[in-house]
């Protein structure tokens, strides 16, 4: 007989809780309801039109449509060269230290099926994307946690932001030197998904040195790379000294570029790692179907110049919506602070609700103001407290939101009351 429970690795990994929520909101949406949906990462912004012209284009040659290259087209890996070298004052060699992805969530995920061996620890942040964490199980890995921040008063005082003299190296240094077997690795992401947390370079500077005299390699999953507000940028690991040394990067165009159905990204740094990942995507795939490989090399290399004005909209709109709706939820009684990259807000549930905990907090919200947002407890057990805001809906569609949030919890003990029974039921299903 077949039973699911035998399927080893499936079974084991996590309960993936961006999944549930995306059940619930399709649920709801069968039964006619409107909901502004801030719980998933799906960009809603429009994608660059020359880039779809193009992509039509290439579609059209019938030699397009054969296989393709497992690693990327030489066109595509030079034009992530060029770019990397223009915007993150990184020097690549495209055969040697680029390898072009599906995006960076398979990037990572081929990539610890390839450099880890089952038992190696993994130390990864939390809270973390899950995908960090599901990677690492699915290689036969280990994970180590380490709190990204010391308790949520120092989370509240960073204002979303790590620099060098922050208290997570001293965590760092502890976490490696308890954990046995040593740490081989380490998994990053700024800006942070799901604290929309930056750093700067003296971070990353840092971060290597610890890497380099503790004997690990580096991940860095750059998936918001391009979205950052006012002067900041955010910086590349690789562009810290000595970075190729310990450390690759994954780079893709599904955020900044609003071309995450492309699934496009790379994989760049230490060439011993990329031509591990290289190896074993040779066994897997045969590449992203090539028209979308050519198109992102024509946006990237010849049209960088729109690729960058079109980034720069993409992260002009973000903006207006992180305003918006900081301004909105702090009104609300929220703990929230203005990031300085990436598409999301991470709130403290006002104090009135905290008792609840996010996923009853993220059903009720869904159940009473029709707005989907992701539970805290889906990135790790001390974010309970918390609710991401994806910042995927418009302008109007945030303001329907607030006017909803506030009618479903300012006030009113029967909205506590639908609350507390939402609560029940939701934690059978946790
Ligand atoms: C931190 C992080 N990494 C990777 C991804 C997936 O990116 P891609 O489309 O490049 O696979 C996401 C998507 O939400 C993300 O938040």
């Amino acid at each position: 007989m077949i039973r699911s429970e035998d399927f080893f690795r499936v079974a084991q990994l996590p309960p993936y809780p961006l999944g549930e929520i995306a059940d619930a909101v399709t649920a709801a949406r069968v039964d006619g309801v409107d909901v502004v949906d801030l719980s998933q990462v799906n960009p809603s912004l429009p994608p660059p039109g020359f880039a779809i012209d193009k992509l039509v284009q290439a579609s059209l040659q019938e030699h397009n449509h054969r296989y393709s290259s497992s690693r990327g087209i030489s066109r595509l890996r030079s034009a992530f060269a060029k770019w990397y070298e223009n915007r993150f004052d990184v020097s690549l060699d495209p055969d040697a230290e680029i390898v072009s992805t599906m995006g960076s969530k398979e990037g990572i995920s081929h990539l610890l099926l390839s450099i880890i061996s089952p038992g190696d620890t993994v130390v990864v942040p939390s809270p973390s994307y899950p995908i960090h964490m599901s990677a690492v199980s699915l290689a036969g890995g280990a994970l180590v946690g380490i709190p990204l921040f010391a308790s949520i008063e120092e989370a509240r005082r960073s204002k979303h932001f790590l620099d060098d003299t922050s208290t997570f190296f001293e965590r760092l240094e502890l976490t490696v030197s308890r954990a046995w077997p040593r740490p081989r690795l380490m998994i990053l992401n700024f800006p942070h998904n799901p604290t929309a947390t930056s750093v700067d370079l003296s971070f990353f500077t840092r971060l290597v040195e610890f890497a380099k005299s503790h004997n690990m390699i580096l991940v860095h999953d750059f998936a918001y790379a391009d979205i950052s507000f006012g002067s900041y940028r955010p910086p590349s690991l690789l562009s810290a000294p000595g970075a190729r040394d310990v450390a690759v990067e994954c780079y893709s165009l599904s955020k900044g570029m609003n071309l995450a159905g492309w699934r496009i990204g790379c994989c760049v740094g230490n060439k011993k790692v990329i031509s591990a990942l290289k190896k074993i995507k040779s066994y897997l795939d045969f590449g992203t179907f090539q028209p979308l490989q050519i198109a992102a090399a024509h946006l990237l290399g010849e049209h960088e110049k729109l690729a960058v004005e079109h980034i720069g909209f993409v992260s002009q709109e973000y903006r207006e919506r992180r305003d918006i709706m900081v301004e909105g939820l702090k009104n609300l009684g929220w703990e929230v602070d203005e990031p300085l990259g990436s598409v999301f807000l991470w709130g403290r549930i006002p104090k009135e609700h905290r008792h609840l905990g996010s996923l009853s907090m993220g059903h009720y919200l869904l159940k009473e103001a029709q707005v989907a947002v992701c539970p805290g407890i889906g990135f790790d057990v001390d974010s309970n407290e918390f609710i991401r805001f994806a910042l995927v809906e418009k302008e109007r569609r945030l303001r329907l939101a607030l006017d909803s949030i506030q009618k479903a919890t300012v006030g009113g003990n029967s909205n506590e009351q639908a609350a507390r029974s939402d609560s029940e039921s939701a934690g059978r299903t946790a």
